[in-house]
């Protein structure tokens, strides 16, 4: 049992497959649960992706809960066509993977979220790689847990780079710019992993041919997958020469906040038209000298792909 436990709050997703994968794989960390998000497919396909990949790699015993199936500021939700294009309909890349055995909890995830806040306090890391609606949700519920949580790792956002759903806006920020902004406004203590490192975190088939040779299922199904997410970069950013890790690296940053270097600084998120969805400093709160946000502006991509390629080849060779 490690001391440090890690909730997983996911739109799953091609890349937040692999967000799992790391958490599983990583030697210093409990994943103690995975609560689902709408994003990149709608919230119960989200569980069901996040069940079969759980049971791809063995883990029978990591609890799968539903959180919000919509904004906080909507009341309902549609997959957008990008979002559909670039992880497949099911979400995995039209890969198959058999039903799981094991339903979501009937817990909510915002329950298990504020629930472990209260548990394990300042040992509890929350990586949210979609829409902020649970967490923002949780932080309405029971405000305490801001004082509570260790640290929320966040994928989201961009900075020093345009968004990649608008000139603004990176996606999961906007899927719901209002319970970001809560997030951020609040006093939890945050470190925004977005677009400014994760489009210079990339993968290609060079790496995933190796998952392959494995000869396991874990391995064939994850190159599957991964390589679909590949094929669509080549349509959608041939610039890049490779996949992004967005959700991934947010997982390793969160276990080893080295791999990137920060800014310090009080953010906000704007909901105004043009710019809905921004991340940007907060006027209002520059001056204060405590700021709440440590922005990843540069990361040691070198380092954190070695890694993130032994994690998940080690794991994989066992599945
Ligand atoms: C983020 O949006 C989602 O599509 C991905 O899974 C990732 O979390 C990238 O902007
Ligand atoms: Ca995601």
């Amino acid at each position: 049992m490690a001391t440090r436990k890690m909730i997983l709050d996911l739109d799953t997703g091609i890349d937040d497959a692999m967000a799992i994968a790391y958490a599983v794989a990583a030697p210093d960390v409990d994943l103690i649960g995975i609560v689902s998000s709408y994003g990149n497919v709608l919230t119960p396909l989200s569980a069901q992706n996040s069940l079969k990949i759980l049971e791809l790699l063995g883990q029978q015993d990591v609890p799968v809960f539903l959180g919000e199936s919509h904004s906080s500021t909507t009341t309902q939700f549609e997959v957008m066509p990008i979002s559909a294009q670039i992880h497949g309909k099911n979400g995995i890349g039209e890969v198959s993977l058999p039903t799981a055995k094991r339903q979501p909890e009937t817990k909510s995830g915002v329950d298990f979220l504020i629930e472990s806040a209260h548990t394990y306090g300042k040992d509890l890391i929350v990586v949210p790689t979609g829409p902020l609606t649970n967490l923002a949700k949780a932080l309405k519920q029971a405000p305490e847990i801001q004082n509570e949580i260790g640290n929320v790792t966040l994928m989201g956002g961009a900075l020093t780079v345009p968004g990649n759903v608008s000139p603004v806006a990176e996606a999961n920020i906007n899927q719901d710019p209002t319970a970001a902004d809560q997030v951020f406004e609040s006093n939890l203590n945050i470190t925004m992993v977005g677009l400014d490192v994760t489009l210079r975190t990339l993968l290609t088939k060079n790496e995933t041919a190796q998952w392959r040779k494995l000869n396991t299922v874990a391995g064939e199904k994850f190159a599957d997958i991964v390589d679909y997410y590949i094929d669509v970069y080549k349509i959608t950013s041939p610039h890049l020469h490779g996949c992004a890790l967005h959700d991934p690296l947010a997982v390793g940053v969160a276990l080893d906040p080295s791999l990137v270097s920060t800014l310090d600084i009080n953010m906000f998120v704007d909901t105004t038209k043009e710019m809905r969805g921004r991340t940007i400093g907060d006027p209002a709160r520059l001056t204060d000298q405590h700021p709440n946000v440590s922005v990843a502006l540069t990361v040691n991509q070198d380092t954190y792909l070695k890694r993130f390629m032994t994690y998940l080849s080690e794991l994989f060779s066992q599945n």
